[in-house]
């Protein structure tokens, strides 16, 4: 299922407050691949996260799934779009509900309308099990785990819905080197074994490197470069580019 948003502009406030955070977005995350999303913090990342799930309603512009537009969607047509489109953040500890155990989070993942542990143990226990995780982490609480388990754990929540489309945003920047590793070296496995599309957002140009197809960057809420990920990181065309990629201290230096 190809995700993509054209011509998208997104003003948060009003009046002489108004602020364009996304300036005429266009952008495709064709089927079986994955996007890299890169820019520095404000440069309107997430809002443009946000904006693809149905999070953020854009000022102008459309969203598409397959060619169908779902910025105009509501209600129960919103949702099933919503279902097939998942999104993992930056911080699954907001994200997670502390009070929540992991299995009924993972249901109403499962099923927003019948959150029943017991309906959906089969799809729970699958979902656990892809990331890496026994079935009994279903019974414990958010907080009885690892930032890096937790991380986990929201990337099963997120499988559970059986998502055709992964919209990732920042999901490794809150963890150790060696845990970032294991959670990127995980959705490389899924995204392969499911046929997963994936935007994937980060600021760290080596991690967008390792996993994407394409490279999209972003500078104040404009896309100012997009292409394929080799070109981008050999050859980047625009003066931004250059810079950020320059001035990347993971990134190790081409030899030439
Ligand atoms: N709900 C909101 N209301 C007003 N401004 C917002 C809102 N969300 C984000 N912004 C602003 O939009 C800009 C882009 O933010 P964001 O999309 O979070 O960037 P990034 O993810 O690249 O760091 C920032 O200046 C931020 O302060
Ligand atoms: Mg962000």
């Amino acid at each position: 299922m190809t995700l993509a948003v054209e011509n998208v502009t997104v003003v948060f406030g009003h009046g002489r407050r108004a602020a364009t955070v996304l300036d005429d977005v266009t952008l495709a995350v064709p089927k079986g691949t994955t996007v890299g999303l890169v820019g520095e913090s404000g440069s309107g990342k997430s809002t443009l996260a946000k904006a693809m799930v149905g999070l953020v309603r854009p000022r102008a512009g459309r969203v598409l799934l397959d060619g169908t537009e779902i910025s105009g969607l509501r209600g129960k047509r919103l949702t099933a779009v919503r279902r097939r489109v998942q999104m993992i953040s930056q911080d699954p500890y907001s994200s997670l509900d502390p009070r929540m155990t992991v299995g009924r989070a993972l249901a109403e993942a499962a099923d927003p309308r019948r959150a029943d542990v017991r309906a959906h143990a089969a799809a729970i226990t699958r979902g656990l099990e892809a990331v890496g995780l026994d079935g009994d982490a279903a019974r414990r609480h958010p907080h009885q785990f690892s930032g890096g388990q937790r991380q986990r754990i929201a990337i099963a929540r997120a499988l559970v819905a059986e998502p055709e489309v992964i919209v990732a945003d920042e999901i490794t920047s809150a963890l150790d080197c060696s845990v970032q590793a294991e959670v990127l070296n995980l959705l490389a496995d899924l995204r392969a074994r499911l046929d997963l599309t994936m935007l994937f957002i980060s600021h760290d140009l080596a991690v967008v490197r390792h996993v994407s197809d394409a490279v999209a960057v972003m500078h104040h809420g404009r896309l100012v470069e997009h292409g394929d990920r080799d070109r981008i990181y050999r050859a980047p065309a625009d003066p931004y580019t250059r810079r950020l990629l320059a001035s990347a201290p993971s990134l190790p230096k081409e030899a030439s």
